[in-house]
This record gives C-alpha cells, sequence and structure tokens, in this order.
C-alpha cells in the first residue's frame, strides 16, 4: 500500500516538472499533437490516451466545408513525406457540433488550427468557435503551401500577419498563436509583426515546399505538383528558424517540424520552444507523443532537473 502511494507521488511529480505555461494556459506537458496529423483525435485516441498530452491541435477549419485535393495527396521521400490534402475539413459548424464535444472529454488543451480564403473568413471563423467555447486556443494557419488560397499570401509579409492577428484577436476570448511558414525569406521579421499585432504565441514551421517525380510517367507524383515536406528532412531548417524567432521575440514559441523522438523534442526546448507539436511522428508511430514524454522525463531526471522551463532557451552559442 504504501509503495503504491509513493509510487503516485513520485508520478506527479515528474508530471509537474514537466508543466509549462502560455499566456496563461498551463499544459501538463508541452508535448501537443500537430494539426492536420491527428485529425479530430477520433483515430488516435484508440491507441493512446489524450489526458497524457499537453494539448491536440485540430485540423485547419474554415467557415465553410472544404473537400481538399484530389489524389494522389500524400506520398513518402527518403526523410519524411510530401502532403497536398488541401485542407479538407468538415467547416467550423460541424466542428463545434460533432468535434469538440468530443474533445472536451479528455483533460488536454485544445488548439484549434484556422484558416481563410480572406481575413474577414479567418475573424468569422474565430469568433464562431470563442462563442462556443470549450477551446483553449486558436492557431491562425498564416502558412499552407497545399491550396490556392489559405493562408499564404497574408503569411508571407509583415503587413498580411499583422491584419490577420489585429483581427482574429479582436474577436476571440482565448490566447491566439499564429503559425508561420518557413517558405519566407526572414521568418524573424514575420514573428515581430507577430508580436507587435497582440498574438500570444508563434508556431513554427509549417512544411516546406517540396515535390516528387515518377520517372516512367514523367508526372509530379502529387496531383497538385509540388506538396509541404514534412518530417525529419526538415528538423535542422525548423531548429535553426526557432532559434533565430527565440531571439527576435519575447511571446513563447511552439516548435515543430521533424521530431521524432524526446531527443528531437528536447534540442527543441533548448534552442528556445515553450512546447512543441509532432506531427509526421504520429503517422509513422502512434504512441511517439507517450514515449517523448518519458524520454523527456527521464532526461530531466538524467540531468537533475526540476522543470523543463530550466532547460528552456539554454542553447550556448
Ligand atoms: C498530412 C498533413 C496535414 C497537415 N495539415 C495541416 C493543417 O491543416 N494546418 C496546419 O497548420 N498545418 C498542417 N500540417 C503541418 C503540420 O502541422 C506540421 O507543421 C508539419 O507537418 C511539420 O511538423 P512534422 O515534421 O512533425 O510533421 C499538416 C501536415 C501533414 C503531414
Amino acid at each position: 500500500m504504501g509503495l503504491k502511494k509513493n509510487k503516485t507521488i513520485e508520478t506527479a511529480a515528474s508530471a509537474k516538472s514537466l508543466e509549462v505555461k502560455i499566456s496563461g494556459i498551463t499544459f501538463k506537458n508541452p508535448v501537443i499533437l500537430a494539426s492536420g496529423t491527428c485529425g479530430y483525435g477520433e483515430e488516435i485516441s484508440q491507441f493512446i490516451d489524450l489526458n497524457s498530452l499537453g494539448g491536440i491541435t485540430t485540423k485547419g477549419i474554415s467557415l465553410e466545408p472544404k473537400s481538399g485535393n484530389s489524389p494522389v495527396r500524400i506520398c513518402e521521400t527518403a526523410s519524411g513525406m510530401l502532403n497536398s490534402i488541401g485542407l479538407e475539413n468538415v467547416g467550423v459548424k460541424r466542428f463545434i457540433a460533432e468535434k469538440i464535444p468530443f474533445l472536451r472529454r479528455f483533460k488536454t488543451n485544445i488548439i484549434v488550427n484556422i484558416f481563410g480564403n480572406t481575413i474577414e473568413e479567418y475573424a468569422q471563423t474565430a469568433k464562431q468557435l470563442s462563442d462556443a467555447g470549450g477551446i483553449d486556443a486558436i492557431e491562425i494557419n498564416a502558412s499552407c503551401p497545399n491550396v490556392k488560397k489559405g493562408g499564404m499570401e497574408f503569411g508571407k509579409s509583415s503587413e498580411g500577419i499583422t491584419r490577420l492577428v489585429e483581427k482574429v484577436k479582436e474577436v476571440s476570448c482565448v490566447p491566439v498563436f499564429i503559425k508561420l511558414s518557413p517558405n519566407v525569406s526572414d521568418i524573424a521579421e514575420l514573428a515581430r509583426a507577430a508580436e507587435s499585432a497582440g498574438a500570444d504565441g508563434v508556431s513554427l514551421i509549417n512544411t516546406l515546399v517540396g515535390m516528387a517525380i515518377d520517372i516512367k510517367r514523367k508526372k509530379a507524383v502529387l496531383s497538385t505538383a509540388t506538396g509541404g515536406l514534412s518530417g525529419p528532412a526538415i528538423k535542422p531548417v525548423a531548429l535553426a528558424m526557432v532559434w533565430k524567432v527565440k531571439n527576435a521575440v519575447k511571446i513563447p514559441i511552439i516548435g515543430m517540424g521533424g521530431i521524432m523522438n524526446s531527443r528531437d523534442a528536447l534540442e527543441f526546448i533548448i534552442a528556445g520552444a515553450t512546447a512543441i507539436e509532432t506531427g509526421t511522428a504520429n503517422m509513422v508511430n502512434p504512441y511517439a507523443v507517450i514515449e517523448i514524454i518519458k524520454g523527456m522525463t527521464q532526461f530531466l531526471k538524467d540531468e537533475k532537473l526540476s522543470s523543463i522551463n530550466m532547460l528552456a532557451g539554454t542553447l550556448k552559442t
């Protein structure tokens, strides 16, 4: 009996050591499922306990439902994957009616990724979500490379980012994060614009533009020719961008891009991320996030650190 109690205390203590805060929201650990790689949480909840996670970022939601691009829209590459899903989603009304009640059954933070064809559409989607309640934060997708219209045109310039953040902030009563694209010349400048406009955090990075070719057919593998590259191939790029942005802004950073294990996750924390999201890893191994949480806890023990926050931004250069 005594042993059991001690064990409980030990688990609670190690759980606390991973706790992070972003704009007033407490995350029991810094590990979040990345948008688009776990839908609305239903399928992955058959493999892992969503209560164990810091949070889940849902598939990008728009004002109206969207069917996405036609196949082929996923393809494997040497060290990652290409996708051109095209932001397929059920639309904000069905999301509120059907998906939030399911997600709310779990004690984890729900971050809703949103996008629109116009800034007004972003704002309307954010307002409906905010009014409905039950969500913890909004992540503005200003960076999808796989659709003709979908935020990239606003995400490429400081002016676009500023207008987007200001409009969404105006109608939201939850913290607003903005997810930036790596397909720009200076990500730090865009992060600064987001901070000045009132963003509560920046998520980075989204996928890089990539391509695969079928040499027999002499055709691009994806129906859209190019798509978004994710997975281990983009990790060094993502890490460098997190570090660059860390040196440019004070608002918290949620880092992602090629995080497959706890070692990768810790690299992002050391580079300056407060929390991390994993995407492609979930598709390769649905237990990846649980293994990452365990690995982080072990690392803190090995390094005799009482809190993950002691590690954040400790990169020596
Ligand atoms: C199949 C797929 C769908 C995605 N859909 C979205 C999306 O709807 N909104 C978004 O902001 N990012 C989306 N992303 C980007 C991921 O959230 C993440 O930023 C990117 O994949 C890098 O992380 P990773 O290397 O861990 O996958 C998607 C990625 C993949 C692979």
